[in-house]
């Protein structure tokens, strides 16, 4: 019997479902292939939480956004024992590899317990879009189209209006999100982390726009630039910095400066939620199989890549470095142009 454990981790992203089905459906195909998963991340791991994952478990998922196994922020070297726990649960299921499917935390934890020599493949996810090593990450498509559609709303009603809209996207401290949203919505202004400007020149654009005779301007804000005014962000119950609200400071900063009516529309967890796009679910599934294959084949200390448009096996300490930000091409194209 060769027996595969699952786990997702972090927040949660469309496409988790169709990963989780896409390793199950592999290992089940072995005659001898056997699959549990444990529920909320790393917790379920540690305190052996788990339900066997069959045919019937997976049935259906593939469209369903979530994870049917549940996800947390625990991390076993900041909030348990390290490795103990986790190898103990190990020996107790009597796993022979576990597949971690999880963004920049979780799969730096597993690389962890790799290398203490826990046999574990990566398979990286996050709206994000910031993990190193991989040339995307599946629930990026999703969020990009949701922000997109909501850029496209909110245009149809700033114009109305004649107003500005800020419309502020997750994507932590990267901006993918709000670029490629940003891109594909036509944005007049697009704020993130990597390429920070000042507050004064965005104005001074939406001016020259709005004098050339626009009615109305979008302006779509990465939750992770700096804020204008630093601020003690809430936290959550693993300690992280809940993001999402520096629009608050920037709207009334550039309403100030240009006179324009100025509003604010934060997407929060609407970008996580619901249907992965067939492009995700597609992603996802590629991963999840060939996961499954590293975990049957005896691989450890791995992850599933996306290069051009290959999923390779590659070394998960690559995916364990600083966040991949924006690039300064992608960037250019989106911004210099337009506005
Ligand atoms: O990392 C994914 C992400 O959606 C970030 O874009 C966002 O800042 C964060 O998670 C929100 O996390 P939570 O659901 O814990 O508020």
């Amino acid at each position: 019997m060769t027996t595969v454990g699952i786990l997702t981790g972090g927040g949660d992203c469309p496409g988790l479902n169709a990963a989780i089905r896409g390793v199950v459906a592999r290992v089940l195909c072995e005659p001898d292939g056997r699959v549990i998963g444990f529920r909320n991340g790393w917790a379920g791991l540690m305190q052996s939480d788990w339900t066997e994952l069959d045919r019937d478990a997976v049935r259906g998922i593939l469209t369903r956004g979530g994870t049917i196994l549940g996800t947390s922020r625990m991390d076993p070297f900041v909030h348990g024992d390290g490795a103990v726990s986790v190898r103990r649960s190990f020996t107790e299921t009597g796993i022979d590899s576990l597949v971690v499917i999880g963004g920049d935390g979780t799969l730096r934890a597993a690389g962890r317990l790799s290398d203490e020599g826990l046999p574990i493949i990566g398979i990286p996810k996050t709206i994000d879009n910031d993990i190193p090593g991989t040339d995307r990450t599946f629930g990026f498509d999703t969020a990009v189209q949701i922000a997109t559609d909501a850029i496209d709303r909110l245009t149809t009603t700033a114009e109305a209006h004649n107003r500005v809209m800020l419309v502020e996207v997750m994507g932590r401290s990267q901006g993918w999100i709000a670029l490629c949203a940003g891109m594909a919505g036509g944005a007049d202004a697009i704020l993130v982390p990597e390429f920070p400007q000042r507050l004064e020149d965005v104005a001074a654009s939406l001016e020259r726009r709005h004098a050339r005779g626009a009615r109305y301007s979008l302006v779509v804000v990465a939750e992770g630039i700096a804020p204008p005014e630093p601020v003690d962000l809430p936290r959550d119950a693993y300690g992280f910095a809940r993001l999402g609200t520096v629009s608050y400071q920037v709207a009334p900063i550039l309403e100030h400066l240009t006179g324009f009516e100025t509003r604010v529309t934060i997407l929060g967890h609407l970008q996580r939620g619901g249907t992965p796009t067939a492009s995700d679910r597609i992603l996802a599934t590629r991963l999840g199989v060939v996961a499954a294959e590293a975990a049957l084949a005896g691989k450890t200390g791995a992850f599933t890549a996306l290069r051009g448009d290959e999923v390779v096996i590659a070394p998960l300490d690559e995916a364990c470095g600083d966040p991949r930000p924006v690039d300064a091409g992608r960037y250019e194209v989106a911004t210099r142009f337009f506005g």
